[in-house]
């Protein structure tokens, strides 16, 4: 369970974050909402302990990670997967190296196991076709399948976080990208997705969180989301109309 208790963060004097408190447990599909720059990458930073709150608790599992060090960072960093914002790739190796890497860094895992286990990664986002291409030779919904294959590489995830996911992809590819992280959380691991993108949001979770102005605005289901009385959600919710799907 990821649990936010009055966290305020600030890069220098901007305050970012203003006493933002949430429960998020493993098996939960949600996603956090806001506009471009309300602090949605600096809450998955602030989970996987990259950055620490001015004030306020992270608990992850029981556990206080604010005063942990390092080391026991990275311990419950591997309790995630994560994809990063545009999901970036090395542009030097090809997508069998690019997989293999976490491999190749956080285990002892012999050159056939690795073969086998990118093989099988690569299959399970549906591209296994593609071992020896390069970056720059992958579509932009590739890209994506290959950095969500490298995140599943790096441990055994209890829970998903994407920062982002369908960004930059057209609307067939985003779709894609919105089946995969449902059908990777089918066995009761659940998702944090931050973005902007209501249309695609509203495919994946059940429950939204909307950041506005640093706080959080809203946190409910999809009903109660479609139907707030809350004008900065309105907005949000008026574009779902306009992409009928
Ligand atoms: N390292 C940083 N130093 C200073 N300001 C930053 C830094 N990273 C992000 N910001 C600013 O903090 C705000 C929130 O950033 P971010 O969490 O990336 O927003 P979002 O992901 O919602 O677009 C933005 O205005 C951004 O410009
Ligand atoms: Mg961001």
């Amino acid at each position: 369970m990821i649990v936010f208790d009055k966290v305020w963060f600030s890069y220098g004097t901007r305050e970012i974050l203003k006493d933002i408190s949430f429960s998020i447990n493993p098996d939960e599909r949600v996603v956090i909402l806001g506009e471009s720059g309300e602090g949605k990458t600096t809450i998955l930073k602030l989970i996987l302990g990259l950055i620490r709150p001015d004030a306020g608790k992270i608990i992850i599992d029981g556990e206080d990670i604010i005063n942990k060090t390092e080391h026991e960072l990275r311990e419950a960093r591997m309790k995630f997967s994560i994809v990063f914002q545009e999901g970036a790739l090395f542009d030097s190796l090809n997508v069998k190296e690019n997989v293999a890497f976490c491999l190749r860094e956080y285990s002892k895992m012999s050159e056939e196991e690795i073969d086998q286990r990118v093989r099988e990664l690569l299959r399970i986002v549906g591209i296994e076709n593609a071992m020896e291409l390069m970056p720059e030779e992958l579509s932009g919904g590739m890209h994506r399948r290959v950095a969500i294959a490298r995140s599943l590489a790096a441990c055994e995830p209890k829970m998903f976080l994407y920062d982002e996911p369908t960004s930059g992809l057209d609307p067939v590819n985003a779709e894609n990208i919105c089946r995969l992280i449902l059908d990777l959380s089918k066995n009761g691991k659940g998702f944090i997705v931050v973005t902007h993108k209501i249309y695609d949001a509203i495919k994946v979770a059940n429950r939204f969180i909307f950041l506005k102005d640093g706080m959080t605005i809203f946190d409910g289901d999809r009903d109660e989301l479609v139907h707030a009385a809350i004008p900065d959600i309105q907005i949000f919710i008026k574009e779902l109309s306009l992409n009928p799907g």
